[in-house]
Order: C-alpha cells, then sequence, then structure tokens
C-alpha cells in the first residue's frame, strides 16, 4: 500500500484568509475565570491575565477570537459588564446554569486580544435582545466620540474605539436550547434588521449570520435558505458549526469524520450559491466555520455538575492522541475548501473543549490537540494548493471511501516554502508516501515533523503535559522535485520545503 501526490503552484484553492485559524473564548466554565483571567495567579499581571496562558496563545498565532459566547450570549446584556467593577451584577446564566459575576466584559476582552495577537469576533445577542442593542454595542465599541454610548466607553477609559470588524448575529438561533430560539424566519427577520443598523452605525463592520447549528439540526439545509432569504444583501458570511467524538470506541470511523464535515461545507455552499441564483445577486456568501472541534469526553462529567456555581470545570475534554488526528484531519477540510470558508474557529481555547488546560492557581499546558492547530496556523499561511492525491481507502460501517492519506499543501510564496499537512489513518500500517513538487523545480528539505505515540488514548496532564508531543525528523528524503516519506501508522505530519 503506497500513496502519492502532485502539488503544483498553478493549481490554487484560494489564498487562505489568516482568519480561518481563529478560536473562541466563551463565558462558560473556566473559559474566562481560571483560565484567560485570574487575578491573585502569580501569573496575572496587573489585569488579572494570566501570562502563562497568554503566551501559550500568542504561540498558536490566533488571529480572530470569538466572544462572548455560544449559548451564553442569548442570555447575555453586554451592558452588566462594562463600567467599574464593583457596581457589575451577578447573574443567574441560564445557558449554563450558572453564576456569572460579569467581572471581565467587552473593554477587559478587548484589551485581553490586543495582549493576544488577536482581533475580536464580537457575537450579539439575539436571543432576548434585538435591534436597539445591536446598534448600541456597535456605537459603544466603535464610534470614535461624540454620542452617548461612545463618549460612555471613553468615560470607561477607553479613548479609542476598538474597532471590532467581525460580528456575529446572534449563536445557533435553531436551537430549542437556546435562549430566545427562533424559526428560520423569525431569526431571519431580527438578524436582516439587526444587520442594517449596525452597518449604519459602522459601514465597515462585516457581519456573519446563523446557519444551523449542525447538520443534524431538523431544519437543516431549509434553515440556511430562509435565512439567506432575509439576509443575503446584508450579511457577509453564514455559519456552520460542528462537533465530532467517539463515544463508540470507533476510532477507524472517527478519523473519518472530516468527509463529514467536507460533505456539511459542500451543501452549505450549494443553499448559498442556490439564494444567489434565486435573488440574482452578484454577491457569493462566504462561510464561517466558527464552531468546530472534537467534544464529548466530558459529557458525562458535566451532568454531575452542580448548578449556579461561578466558572465550575464545564466541558474540561482532556484530548487524546486520536483526538488530535482528527483535528488534523478537520483542519486540512477546512484548507480544502478555504475559497469558501473564510474564517474558522477552534472551539474553544482554554480549559472548555480547548487546546490549551489551567489548573486554578496552578498550571497551563498544552492538549494534544494544541499540535496540529499549531502547525496549521504557523505554516498553514499563504495559498492552499488542490491536492491531487492517490491513496488507498478503507470503509467502516459508518462511512465508505475513506482514504487512508488525508493530506493537503500549502504555498507561502512570500517565504518561497511549501507545507505538506499529512495525516496516515492507517491504525495499523506505516504508509509510503511520493511527492511530486514538479512545478516547484528542485527542492530542498527544511524539515518533518511527527506528532504520534503508540498509546491512541495518551493525554496530556497537569502531571504529564509532555507525554504527547512533536518531534522533528520524520523519516523523509528529497530527490530534485520529488520528495518520498513514510508516514507512521496513525500519525499526524508536517513535511516542509523550500
Ligand atoms: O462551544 C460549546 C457550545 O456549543 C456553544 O456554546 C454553542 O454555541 C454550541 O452548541
Amino acid at each position: 500500500r503506497k500513496a502519492s501526490m502532485i502539488v503544483d503552484k498553478d493549481f490554487v484553492i484560494s489564498r487562505i484568509d489568516d482568519r480561518l485559524y481563529g478560536s473562541f473564548i466563551e463565558h462558560l466554565g473556566r473559559a474566562v475565570y481560571g483560565g484567560i483571567y485570574e487575578p491573585g495567579h502569580p501569573q496575572a499581571d496587573g489585569q488579572g491575565f494570566r501570562q502563562d496562558v497568554l503566551a501559550l496563545v500568542r504561540e498558536l498565532r490566533v488571529p480572530i477570537v470569538r466572544y462572548p459566547g455560544g449559548n451564553f450570549v442569548s442570555g447575555y446584556d453586554w451592558k452588566d459588564g462594562i463600567g467599574p467593577k464593583e457596581s457589575r451584577p451577578r447573574r443567574l446564566e441560564l445557558a449554563w446554569r450558572t453564576v456569572e459575576p460579569n467581572l471581565f466584559g467587552l473593554n477587559e476582552f478587548a484589551d485581553w486580544s490586543r495582549a493576544a495577537g488577536s482581533d475580536v469576533m464580537w457575537a450579539i445577542n439575539l436571543g432576548t435582545h434585538g435591534v436597539d442593542e445591536a446598534r448600541n454595542i456597535v456605537e459603544y465599541a466603535n464610534h470614535p466620540s461624540g454620542s452617548y454610548w461612545s463618549d460612555l466607553r471613553i468615560s470607561h477609559g477607553y479613548k479609542q474605539p476598538h474597532a471590532i470588524k467581525t460580528w456575529c448575529l446572534g449563536n445557533e438561533m435553531d436551537g430549542p436550547w437556546q435562549i430566545g430560539a427562533k424559526t428560520a424566519v423569525e431569526y431571519g427577520r431580527i438578524a436582516a434588521e439587526s444587520a442594517k443598523v449596525m452597518k449604519w452605525v459602522d459601514p465597515s463592520i462585516e457581519l456573519v449570520a446563523c446557519g444551523s447549528s449542525g447538520r443534524g439540526m431538523p431544519t437543516y439545509p431549509e434553515w440556511e435558505a430562509t435565512v439567506l432569504d432575509h439576509t443575503y444583501e446584508h450579511a457577509d458570511y453564514l455559519s456552520l458549526h460542528s462537533y465530532y467524538g467517539n463515544a463508540d470506541n470507533d476510532t477507524a470511523t472517527f478519523l473519518g469524520r472530516s468527509l463529514e464535515m467536507e460533505d456539511f461545507i459542500h451543501s452549505v455552499t450549494a443553499t448559498c450559491d442556490y439564494i444567489k441564483a434565486k435573488k440574482r445577486s452578484k454577491k457569493t456568501m462566504m462561510l464561517s466555520f466558527d464552531e468546530w472541534n472534537v467534544w464529548f469526553h466530558s459529557n458525562n462529567a458535566d451532568r454531575k455538575i452542580e448548578p449556579w456555581q461561578v466558572a465550575p470545570p464545564q466541558l474540561e475534554d482532556v484530548y487524546t492522541m486520536e483526538d488530535a488526528l482528527v483535528v488534523g484531519c478537520l483542519l486540512i477540510a477546512l484548507l480544502k475548501h478555504s475559497d469558501r470558508v473564510r474564517m474558522a474557529c477552534l472551539a474553544q481555547l482554554v480549559n472548555v473543549i480547548a487546546p490549551i488546560m489551567t489548573e486554578n492557581g496552578g498550571a497551563a499546558w498544552a492538549q494534544t490537540i494544541y499540535y496540529p492547530y499549531l502547525h496549521a496556523s504557523i505554516y498553514g499561511r499563504g495559498q492552499a494548493l488542490v491536492p491531487l492525491v492517490q491513496s488507498p481507502k478503507y470503509d467502516t460501517k459508518d462511512i465508505t471511501d475513506i482514504p487512508y492519506l488525508e493530506s493537503i499543501a500549502v504555498y507561502d510564496d512570500r517565504a518561497g516554502e511549501v507545507t505538506v499537512f499529512a495525516v496516515n489513518r492507517d491504525l495499523e500500517n506505516a504508509l509510503p508516501l511520493e511527492v511530486d513538487l514538479r512545478s516547484f523545480g528542485r527542492c530542498e528539505m527544511i524539515g518533518h515533523t511527527v506528532l504520534e505515540h503508540e498509546d491512541l488514548k495518551a493525554t496530556n496532564t497537569a502531571a504529564s503535559p509532555d507525554r504527547v508531543k512533536p518531534r522533528d525528523g520524520g523519516d523523509t528524503s528529497s530527490d530534485g522535485s520529488k520528495i518520498t516519506a513514510t508516514l507512521g501508522k496513525a500519525s499526524w505530519n508536517v513535511i516542509r520545503v523550500r
């Protein structure tokens, strides 16, 4: 069994929008309190921002972070999180049944994002709020001065506007679990009217309308068509959300789930283009895959959490080596569709289904899934090239024709470097791979980094944070414009040439 790949610089899918490597911080569990913000922690700065966490985030070069939810946002009053901390209210938070102390809000998040080197993707509340709050928050965040809300921001110590460019029009409004859930028509109307006034306040912003909260929803994909019927002129992106799990311990199928992500992207793209045709529009709707990840490990533990605590340990999935392989496949799937998927958010960033974990008062460390995300974010910038791949395939009871090799190449035309990301899904055997880089002429190896572990269930924990870690020196050689590699069984590979 062997696989091959042709990488040609003329076969470009798209220039990748850096925001494909975005992430997400929700007021949920210990993402904010005990995650990015923990006054009194030995590593916290004067604002309570944990510097150990910030260092791990900066290493990831996260271009944009979605905030403040998630399900949380549909009951959130953004005004609770501004102004003097001592007068901010403690509220019952109904999405996750906790108490929200509001010690961290819009201005703190803008400061934290700046410190992280990230832009803000702000989600507005379209569950309990509407058009009025939609325009007010844009005025508070982005208007320079001389109006009620902009002057209020200035009085809070923020003379410069935050210039938040990307805004989500609510979150998962199709889900019955959502505070203030809506039918597609109800949501389409409120989203369109909110979008209109938000852009009247600041015409430079970009807006994301809610697609379905998953392709398993009964209203999918009719939801997309109806919502776009109302919002097509005003929105710039449509959202997709999807999580994957391995509750049945069927690893071969789990590794093939990225094919389902691709199917999902195909059908949402087709729905967008149907509405484009119906409206005789010249505009092409782009996609924001603003929640994606593996999520299943913590489901049982979460059922046992007592309600009405501040920042309990919710959704704390401890990720395994095999989860890292799935995240690698999902990243490759996003890159394959980077002509339409312009933004994506790994959900989430710290503690809550996250690549970074912390202990309250203690250490911060990288989970297994941190590494494929890191590699893609650092080396996956430039042009995504069409993956002309030949690979043997396998079937499982749920999915057929899963290629053992999942791969894509990215050409960083500024640096003149090519990176091949490759997962060998074969759980038993190594996979020989030949990469033909014919259009690049003679190539020189930069390196071959590998993430693998003999135990697919191996995890990183506070006690052993480096159990699953990438190593350099994979089995690759180059000869002219050909690379020959051996991809270890169940491995993530990053092969770089110039
Ligand atoms: O990311 C966790 C939750 O998953 C988000 O709050 C919600 O939008 C989705 O259902």
